[in-house]
């Protein structure tokens, strides 16, 4: 028997044969179409392949691609586990030609794999064609020899696939297998044809035209083959199954739940084990395409997947969680083929298990009041609306999972009652928000908010993709329809841009889109935190609600603010393990350029703290560990050891950050909260340089620092500045130092130098010439003897020693000395000891003083001094000392 791994094997095999190139699947989030929420079909990552937007990876491809169909248009969800056929998760193998063989070829290849390769027996196979296309039906007699009553001719949809209302979409040929008389069923296009006999294992779709809202608007520029076999139902084929929950993969991962539970998969538990079996392969392989449990968009599909498993868990009697155990099995079975399960098993195991740790708790009560308001109700009985909102809104029941939990009773849930009391909560929140005083031009994001629900943000992997436009917002208002020249809020039911929010500063990039339109985003906000809107330019073209457009991030910017962002998370666990658990963050800055970082520290950071926290962080940075991302609840958060923001709402669920090396304890050197958008690993941030240190206010200090190429330039600056000083002192950078020591040890010599020599100049003139008795012209006043005399140049630590000189040569009077230097004087009084009691220094001082502009003066009675401003004034100065004598 070939097991499913083998069967994918030998269908890429034989197309690679061919000179297919083999292309993995693409992840199941797609980027490229905002239209969708999974990818559904094998064509799906070749779209714009197919409509000549992008060049194709080669002229023919083959591929396994991941899909999910449960939510949106493709809502198999409910059916899951009921029937033979419906999955939540399936592969789809298919061949594609761009441009390059079409019709003949398709069918060759098909008849030749199913018949001869896998040796299906080619009279259970039948095929239908569109009911025109009579190529198709000559080429299935010509090359499969199929007899006309086994090629038929279907005119309806079933015949024509589209991918959905817009996009490449065309006629197409289906191949059915009969799995025999045994199984009711009719071929298609029969009256039985709803019967289970026939079964579609392959379609090939001439892929030749493109739709836009369901019409056809065109040929696409090539015709194409799109082909898709599910992988599953094939191998049911090939393993003599009727039923995919038959074939090994299933078998193995049904046989691990009924071990681990020790319940049979049988009678009524086996829809239970098969809902768990194929819930695992969607829930495990979305997580390990980035999608994490939420309450909106992708998240919220996740979310009511995996809870409708756990339900069935709970019902199989789980008494603790169990699909983490599971997880393994699947890592096993189709690891090897999808290396993306093998990577993300942690997340996947830690992911189902919390939620399911969670969920428990409330899927007990609520089921509990769902068995109250149920107790007396029978089959074709309906549940009150109000009830299912209620489980709804307090248990986290959402309504498909009330529906399924009473589906075996034949109890219906009353639809129109739960939308009614929906609306109502609505409005109540509408009411209470009204009275909360919220600025009035915040209405218009709470009513597109209330509208469209969140905008969805697809940036922590990517930084471009498609969105389509919910609304446009100018001045204020909505508008339908922007062009060249406006300056408009765009928003878009998903997005690449964060939405400047948590000290991070938004991304730039740009829009583009259809006839011409392009747009600068120049910035971004995140208004109600759950929508995110750019704010942009149009330069050309025009922009109307319901457009796709495309969405491009600076790139390269956004490597820059993702490095300062994670530079701030390592930053603030250095600071805490060197200056102790008291440092909290304060606020933050994250720009492209730089990061500021803001703590609560009673003191300034010593140049040793700096040094120490800049080495720590480069330590972290130089370790280059991956970053990790998890989802928690606050609590388990905290638990975890994250540096929450204490007095900050956070929603049910956190991102918690992991970065640098793990301690002792397991954890590693930083785990914080955050929604931002960071570095794979701390070597993407390069280099820490911490520039200044400063305070905020009383209590908080502040860091700016530069990370990578800026923090690079920085320190070049800084040496350029030290080598242009360098070549200025004639000396090399180690040397400047001492060098500077020596010129200002050099100049303190030559300044006391230079202040002697002026006082030897100054004593040596009062002795013999301009200072001397006859120059300064001894008078007598009020018959004492006053000797005065005005020094330009001479240092006023000198004043005292010349009065000295002069005391000492007039024998008894009084001696006044001005010293001026650069317009400002110095003066000096002295008294001979014979005469203080009459004459007091200090006054005759202040006198003079006064004339030079200035106050004071002070000292003894037989010396004082004091100063002014006014140099010019020396000689008025000794006047008003001469007059003090006078009385
Ligand atoms: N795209 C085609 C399908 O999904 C092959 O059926």
């Amino acid at each position: 028997m070939q097991s499913t791994n083998d069967i994918r094997r030998s269908f890429l095999d034989h197309f690679a044969a061919a000179g297919h190139r083999e292309v993995p699947s693409a992840p199941l989030v797609p980027h490229n179409d905002p239209t969708l929420m999974f990818v559904n079909a094998g064509m799906v990552p070749f779209k714009n392949v197919f409509t000549g937007l992008e060049t194709p990876p080669a002229q023919t491809a083959t591929s396994s691609q991941k899909c999910v169909r449960a939510g949106g248009k493709h809502n198999d969800l409910d059916n899951v586990g009921y029937t033979a056929r419906h999955h939540t998760f399936f592969e789809m193998l298919g061949n594609f030609s761009f441009g390059d063989y079409f019709k003949d070829q398709a069918i060759e290849h098909a008849w030749t794999l199913l018949t001869k390769e896998w040796g299906i027996d080619p009279a259970r196979l039948t095929a239908t064609v569109y009911h025109t296309d009579d190529e198709a039906f000559d080429l299935w007699r010509k090359i499969a020899g199929l007899p006309e009553e086994r090629i038929i001719r279907i005119p309806t949809s079933d015949n024509f696939w589209a991918m959905g209302d817009d996009g490449p979409c065309g006629p197409c040929s289906e191949i059915f297998y009969d799995h025999g008389e045994h199984i009711a069923g009719g071929p298609p296009g029969s009256p039985d044809e709803d019967g289970d006999r026939f079964v579609e294992v392959w379609n090939l779709v001439f892929m030749q035209h493109e739709q836009r809202s369901g019409e056809i608007i065109g040929d696409l520029p090539n015709k194409n083959i799109d082909t898709g076999m599910g992988l599953e139902r094939i191998a049911a084929v090939m393993q003599g199954e009727h039923d995919n929950y038959d074939t090994d993969t299933f078998k193995t991962l049904i046989g691990a739940s009924e071990g681990l539970l020790d319940v049979k998969a049988e009678g009524e538990r086996q829809a239970s084990h098969r809902v768990i079996a194929d819930h695992l392969r969607s829930t495990s392989f979305l997580i390990a395409d980035g999608v994490l449990p939420s309450n909106e968009g992708r998240g919220y599909v996740l979310r009511r997947i995996m809870r409708r498993a756990m339900r069935h868990a709970h019902i199989l009697g789980a008494k603790d969680p169990l699909m983490h155990r599971l997880v393994p099995t699947l890592v096993a079975e189709m690891g090897q083929a999808f290396p993306e399960l093998a990577r993300g098993q942690p997340l996947i195991e830690e992911t189902l298990e919390r939620e399911e740790t969670r969920f428990r708790q409330t899927l007990e009560n609520g089921l509990r009041l769902l068995d109250e308001a149920t107790g007396t109700m029978g089959s074709g009985d309906q549940l009150d609306g109000e009830v299912a909102f209620k489980l709804y809104d307090t248990y986290g029941f959402p309504y498909d999972l009330t529906e399924d939990a009473l589906r075996d009773r034949g109890i219906g849930v009353d639809r129109a009652g739960f939308d009614a009391a929906m609306a109502r909560q609505k409005e109540a929140a509408r009411a209470a928000w009204k009275g909360s005083g919220q600025a009035a031009d915040s209405q218009v994001w709470f009513d597109i908010a209330e509208r469209e629900g969140a905008t969805e943000f697809t940036g922590y992997t990517a930084t471009s993709g498609e969105g389509r436009v919910v609304a446009l917002v100018k001045d204020g208002a909505e508008i339908d329809r922007a062009e060249a020249g406006d300056e408009v809020v765009v928003l878009t039911n998903q997005t690449p841009f964060y939405g400047e929010s948590g000290g991070q500063q938004g991304d730039t990039g740009t829009i583009t889109g259809a006839d011409g339109l392009s747009a600068e985003v120049t910035d971004t906000g995140k208004p109600l935190g759950r929508l995110h809107t750019q704010s942009a330019k149009i330069a050309s073209g025009a922009l109307a609600v319901g457009d796709v457009v495309h969405l491009q991030v600076d790139a390269e910017r956004r490597d820059r603010v993702k490095a300062n962002h994670s530079a701030t998370h390592l930053l603030h666990a250095a600071l805490r393990n060197r200056l102790g658990g008291h440092v909290t963050q304060k606020g933050s800055l994250v720009a492209e350029d730089r990061l500021r970082f803001d703590f609560s520290h009673p003191e300034p950071l010593s140049d040793a703290d700096i040094a120490a926290i800049e080495a720590d962080v480069n330590a972290e940075i130089r370790a280059n560990e991956r970053v990790t991302t998890r989802l928690m609840t606050p609590d388990d958060a905290v638990e975890a050891g994250a540096l929450a923001l204490f007095g900050e709402k956070y929603g049910d669920e956190v991102r918690v950050l992991s970065m640098g090396r793990a301690g002792g304890d397991g954890r590693n050197y930083s785990v914080e909260l955050c929604g931002g958008t960071h570095v794979n690993a701390t070597g993407d941030i390069q280099l820490l340089r911490i520039i200044s240190e400063s305070a905020v206010s009383s209590g908080v200090r502040r860091i700016e620092a530069l990370t990578g190429d800026a923090a690079r330039q920085w320190l070049t600056g800084r040496e350029d500045a030290l080598k242009s000083a360098a070549s200025a002192l004639r000396t090399t950078p180690e040397e400047v130092a001492d060098r500077i020591g020596a010129l200002l040890a050099e100049r303190k010599a030559l300044e006391k130098e230079l202040a002697d020599a002026k006082k030897q100049l100054a004593l040596s003139g009062a002795a013999s010439g301009a200072g001397s008795a006859e120059a300064t012209a001894d008078e007598t006043i009020n018959g004492v003897t006053f000797s005065g005399q005005v020094l330009e140049g001479l240092n006023p630590k000198d004043l005292r020693g010349l009065l000295d000189e002069a005391k000492k040569r007039i024998g008894s009077g009084v001696a006044a000395a001005i010293a001026v230097n650069d317009g400002r004087a110095a003066l000096a009084v002295g008294v001979t000891d014979d005469l203080t009691a009459t004459y007091d220094a200090v006054a005759l001082v202040r006198a003079g003083v006064e004339a030079l502009g200035g106050k004071g003066g002070g000292g003894r009675a037989d010396m004082a001094q004091g100063g002014g401003p006014d140099g010019g004034q020396a000689d008025k100065a000794l006047d008003a000392v001469r007059a003090v004598l006078a009385g």
